[in-house]
């Protein structure tokens, strides 16, 4: 197999889960490279289901895990993490689970400032995950941040984190909140220290020896490119780049080393937290969507907002991230529709548009060109041969390689990892 990126090319949510999972029987090495526990990733393997959020999803599988120094890590939700794949049996050590030493921590003030910051926003808010991501990457930004290393050198520590309370004390003095005890910090940084440093590691040398020793790396994009910093839907996105380009920077392995992107993507579309989404279902199609995609949050339990397939932001994605070929997942949720809706351009003050503005007031009131294809009305649940898919269902999935200019290489059927339709080789380069 060849060393692969895997990315959403939507909201997220799209079951890049379980594409990794395929593909990271294949490799030797998982790594996060951006992101946080605002992911939230399920596995369903021989029939239990493994929810991720920090951890690389390889590690379920006994792979080495790598957490990139692009990442942000709770060194408690990690703990809790650990404690939950244990009990289902999933052993994790210091061979299997590596840690960026550059990594960036999230600490409670973090969390804390997230939910103030939200409620603060108050109609205005981005529906964050309340996980203290946005927050963290702020601190790194402004060269405050703690990081993961930094736990193993307690003469400096102190003054680090003096430096850090200068800044967050003001700031929630500001905004009417008490001042960060200085000891419980330090106790959870001690605390912090005990769960995190045995897996601390330089990952990028750690990495640069299993690329010579010609191993294959996988890396697990999280959230995905309508959420991305840059790119996605701003202000309504995540706090770091969710694009492919973001493997390399989060990672420190070097581009040269990475040979293919892949993008995942929903038969149709959702999105958590808010934001604009032109393609949104208000109706009981939208309901139906919800219900038999069960689009609820893996990590918060929100309902998700759904609508049809956005062809013009989904290529507009497949740019930015170089994306060679394409998994299209819950292809079954759209079994029951006499008709399904594809957006194939914008209207926007009688001007016809081909990709997606980037001014706000533009993103919210622009309204699709939809084109109307036939419904298979018939299940596709659990198949796992193209030539056994509905006609219909088939074409359907052309028009979509056409219209995103590129091939699709998995069709999803199901939850269960068996039920997946592989076109030619992905795996390859
Ligand atoms: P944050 O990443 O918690 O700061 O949240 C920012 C935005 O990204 C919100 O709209 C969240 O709902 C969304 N978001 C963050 N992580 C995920 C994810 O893994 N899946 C889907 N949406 C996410």
């Amino acid at each position: 197999m060849s060393n692969i990126v895997i990315i959403g090319a939507q909201w997220g949510d799209e079951g890049k889960g379980k594409i990794v999972d395929l593909m990271s029987e294949k490799a030797d090495v998982v790594i996060r490279f951006q992101g946080g526990n605002n992911a939230g990733h399920t596995l369903v393997i021989d029939g239990v289901t493994y929810k991720v959020a920090l951890l690389p999803s390889g590690i379920v599988r006994g792979k080495m895990s790598v957490i990139g120094n692009g990442v942000v890590v709770d060194p408690l939700a990690l703990r809790e993490e650990m404690d939950r794949m244990a009990a289902l049996g999933v052993k994790i050590t210091p061979d299997t689970l590596k840690v960026s030493e550059l990594a960036t921590l999230i600490l409670p003030l973090h969390r804390e400032l997230d939910k103030m910051s939200e409620e603060a926003a108050g109609k205005g808010k981005i529906g964050t995950t309340g996980r203290g991501i946005g927050p963290a990457y702020q601190d790194k930004v402004a060269r405050r941040a703690i990081r993961v290393g930094d736990l193993a050198e307690k003469e400096t520590l102190e003054a680090k984190v003096d430096n850090l309370l200068l800044f967050h004390n003001a700031l929630r003095k500001g905004m009417g909140q008490p001042a960060v005890d200085k000891a419980e910090l330090m106790k959870t940084l001690d605390e912090a220290a005990k769960i995190i440093l045995p897996f601390a590691v330089p990952a990028w040398k750690v990495l640069d020896e299993q690329i010579k020793a010609g191993k294959t790396l996988l890396f697990e994009g999280a959230q995905a490119t309508m959420l991305d910093n840059d790119f996605g839907t701003y202000p309504f996105v995540t706090s770091s780049n969710t694009i492919a380009g973001q493997a390399a920077v989060g990672s420190g392995v070097g581009m040269r080393s990475i040979d293919k992107v892949i993008g995942v993507v929903k038969a149709y579309t959702t999105r958590v937290g808010a934001g604009p989404f032109p393609t949104e279902l208000f109706d009981a199609t939208g309901d139906a969507i919800r219900d038999a995609g069960h689009e609820y949050g893996t990590n918060t339990g929100r309902p998700r907002r759904c609508g049809w397939f956005d062809a013009v932001l989904v290529r507009q994605a497949l740019k930015v991230n170089g994306v060679q070929s394409l998994a299209v997942m819950k292809l079954d949720i759209l079994d029951q529709f006499d008709e399904i809706k594809v957006c194939v351009g914008y209207e926007l003050d009688g001007k016809k548009l081909d990709y997606y503005p980037m001014q706000m007031n533009a993103q919210a009131s622009v309204k699709p060109v939809y084109e109307t294809l036939p419904g298979w009305k018939s299940s596709t649940y659990g198949i796992r041969d193209f030539a056994k898919l509905p006609e219909k269902a088939q074409s359907y999935l052309r028009r979509l390689e056409e219209l995103l200019e590129t091939e699709i290489s998995f069709i999803s059927t199901s939850p269960e990892r068996e039920d997946t339709i592989v076109l030619g080789n992905p795996y390859g380069k």
